[in-house]
């Protein structure tokens, strides 16, 4: 529901399925036309070196969803859907030690762009190109788990490549999201769709052809894809619109942020 970049013919939007190899495929071709609008309009808001979860604008200095900073030094941690990786230069900053994972070659040429000095992986967090028990943290801001048909598929490549005992944190759009139109506005408080259908969001060109896809979990469902994955849930975290922030970033507002969530933030430990 971020679509607003995309120029040349317009898509159609409409929900229907679509499986885990549509939808990847979409995805990496969605960001890798559109990573140098999506940095040009929320690079400054991201910043290069901070770690932001979501339009609300927490940040993990002082949400410590990772755990503390000062036990950040040291650690191997996979960020997930890293876009140009701002997230993981914070955690270079902190002493961890970050890999940035991204499907969209043209997003992590912007990682470099903005000065990683870490390495760069371009793959599908579906399958994980890395050995068993290679990290101590898994993280994603947005990446990844919102555009993926298979989220349990994730889960279980994230609880692999993790130690027993590591860190998963994740933030997704809040689902109740869902149920309301993808507006800033007054006209993005009425409900407009049942929250139970799960029908993700495709944008599809005149041949029919995914160029977009969102897939939407209720709030449940999120939970038990954490749990099929093998991980404990050990918080929620629904960031309040903080009144600093006026900011409109797509369909979150100061406006709806005051009155109904915009991300959940998942934070689980590995079994
Ligand atoms: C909304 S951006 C978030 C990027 C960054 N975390 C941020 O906050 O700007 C979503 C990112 O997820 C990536 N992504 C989408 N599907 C993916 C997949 N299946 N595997 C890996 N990355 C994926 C996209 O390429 C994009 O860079």
């Amino acid at each position: 529901m971020i679509q607003e970049f995309e120029s040349g013919p317009e898509p159609e939007a409409t929900r229907r399925d679509s499986g885990v190899t549509e939808s990847s495929r979409a995805s990496r071709g969605w960001w890798d036309r559109n990573a140098d609008e999506y940095q040009q309009e929320h690079g400054g808001f991201l910043g290069d070196d901070r770690f932001v979860w979501g339009p609300e604008g927490l940040d993990e200095a002082e949400a410590g969803l990772l755990g503390p900073a000062a036990g950040l030094a040291g650690l191997r941690v996979l960020e997930i859907g890293a876009g140009a990786a701002q997230c993981s230069r914070w955690l270079a900053a902190q002493g961890a030690h970050p890999v940035a994972l991204d499907l969209s070659h043209r997003q992590l040429q912007h990682a470099l762009r903005i000065g990683a000095d870490f390495p760069l992986v371009e793959a599908d967090a579906g399958a994980l190109p890395f050995a068993d028990g290679s990290f101590d943290l898994a993280c994603s801001a947005y990446g990844a788990i919102p555009f993926v048909a298979d989220p349990v598929l994730v889960m279980r490549e994230v609880h692999r490549v993790l130690r027993p005992g590591g860190r998963w944190v994740f933030s997704v759009t809040h689902p109740v999201r869902w149920a309301f139109p993808d507006e800033p506005g007054p006209e993005g408080l009425s409900v407009a769709a049942s929250y139970f259908d799960r029908t993700p969001y495709v944008e599809q060109d005149e041949t029919g052809r995914a160029v977009y896809v969102e897939h939407h979990r209720t709030i449940g469902d999120r939970v038990r894809d954490v749990v099929a994955g093998g991980f404990r849930l050990l918080d929620l975290v629904e960031p309040e619109w903080p009144d600093w922030n006026r900011q409109e970033w797509g369909g979150w507002s100061p406006l709806r942020g005051h009155l109904i969530p915009g991300t959940a933030v998942f934070v689980c430990e590995r079994d």
